[in-house]
């Protein structure tokens, strides 16, 4: 891989970054505050990566329709009639209008507004409504697609580079350690949508933080305790730590509530999992449920979209339970999951204020290595894709692999 120069300025805030985490400083407010560098970052790090831009579940039949904005750029995504999925960018070839506005579901064309140019969900030019267009042109002047499309783990992820190397080649040992979880078979339970008020990597950042578990959930605390939480980290663009063993504390996901995945070895059976997967998808793994947070950067510095989608284990429904049931149990596990959240999004616009602060004073902030373990991970991914390259794990410290022996011992 070629290695990209940053600009001076940021080359030299970048430094005390990508150091071993003994030494290294906290990536500088700029990366968070600076309306120049959102730019490079949207083209290197969203332009040049495989990103998270949806779950398969939200297209799950032909017809289906969803747009997706990340950055400046907005993009289409379709399942056309033979249950294949696309995705295209947002712009028809006539003169440049956005052909999608809202997602749908029932399509049978996206038709631009502006002057009714039809496309089929495969994105080929359909019609050019009253005048007819010779059929060569028409195979010409389909939609452009976005050159990479992959699933992984029931998510759509992208790549906009042409030619794209194969999404596994940078997720390293992460499929084998799912390889037990039947994430393509999930069934989804509830979305909620967020727009908040700070950068997307903070969003990313908190996800991976169980430092702050006893300051922002006082009740979470009471069972997930900060020094249970354990890496579990291989090689591969991703954050990942775990906790274990799970204690039951008479809410929504205790174990008692719902059937887990089938092929659990009995210490997956009794962990949550925590996976960040770069840039933009972070996946909490129960034994019965997941739920991930997806963030999609705006056009504006410090404004993110965040969808918190809750899916459910195939089979998650006990034998013992009515359907009618078994929804409020999910939904209580839904209440459960967006009300940590909510405190989530408040600690996070807080962070962002406080990095807009700090910014003129060109401070960088410290690591506490034992519990910023996994936030000097992510931002040495940022840095290392901004640069167009992937993690330099031998800057990475060697971490406790007392989980993974186990799992692996059966
Ligand atoms: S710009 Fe789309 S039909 Fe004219
Ligand atoms: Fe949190």
């Amino acid at each position: 891989m070629d290695v990209l120069q940053l600009p001076d300025r940021l080359e030299a805030l970048a430094r005390p970054t990508a150091q071993r985490i003994e030494q290294a400083k906290v990536l500088h407010p700029a990366f968070y505050t600076d309306q120049t560098y959102v730019q490079l970052e949207r083209e290197r790090i969203f332009g040049m990566n495989w990103f998270a831009a949806a779950h398969v579940h939200e297209l799950s039949k032909p017809g289906d329709v969803k747009v997706v904005e990340v950055g400046t750029k907005s993009i289409i995504l379709t399942r056309d009639k033979n249950h294949k999925l696309h995705a295209f960018y947002n712009t028809c070839r006539h003169r440049g209008a956005r052909v999608c506005s809202t997602n749908a579901s029932g399509c049978k064309q996206l038709v631009c507004p502006y002057h009714w140019w039809a496309y089929r969900l495969d994105g080929s030019l359909k019609s050019t409504p009253p005048a007819a267009v010779p059929k060569e042109r028409k195979e010409e002047l389909g939609l452009l697609r976005v050159p990479g499309l992959e699933t992984f783990a029931g998510i759509i992820f992208l790549n906009q580079t042409p030619n794209p190397t194969p999404l596994r080649d940078s997720l390293g040992d992460l499929p084998a350690k799912l390889q037990r979880y039947d994430l393509d078979d999930m069934e989804m339970h509830a979305q909620k949508t967020y727009d908040i008020a700070g950068d997307w990597k903070l969003i990313c950042e908190n996800f991976v933080d169980f430092y702050h578990i006893d300051a922002v959930h006082p009740a979470l605390s009471r069972f997930s305790r900060v020094d249970d939480h354990l890496p579990y980290q291989g090689g591969g663009q991703y954050v990942g730590f775990v906790t274990s063993p799970l204690t039951d504390c008479g809410g929504p996901g205790d174990s008692d509530k719902f059937n887990a995945f089938g092929r659990l070895r009995p210490i997956e059976s009794n962990s949550a999992l925590f996976f960040h997967i770069f840039p933009n998808v972070s996946v909490t793994i129960y034994p019965h449920s997941v739920y991930t947070l997806l963030t999609l950067p705006s056009k504006t510095q410090g404004r993110t979209e965040e969808q918190l989608t809750l899916l459910m284990a195939p089979g998650a429904r006990r034998e013992e339970v009515s359907q009618d049931e078994h929804m409020e149990r999910c939904n209580a596990l839904m209440d459960f999951v967006t009300n940590i959240n909510d405190e989530d999004v408040v600690a996070i616009e807080n962070l962002q204020v406080g990095l807009t602060n700090l910014d003129s004073q060109g401070m960088h902030g410290e690591f506490l290595p034992k519990y910023d373990w996994p936030v000097h991970r992510f931002q040495n991914m940022v840095l290392s894709g901004l640069r167009g390259t992937r993690i330099d794990e031998d800057v990475m410290p060697k971490l406790p692999d007392s989980f993974e022996r186990k799992v692996l011992a059966g």
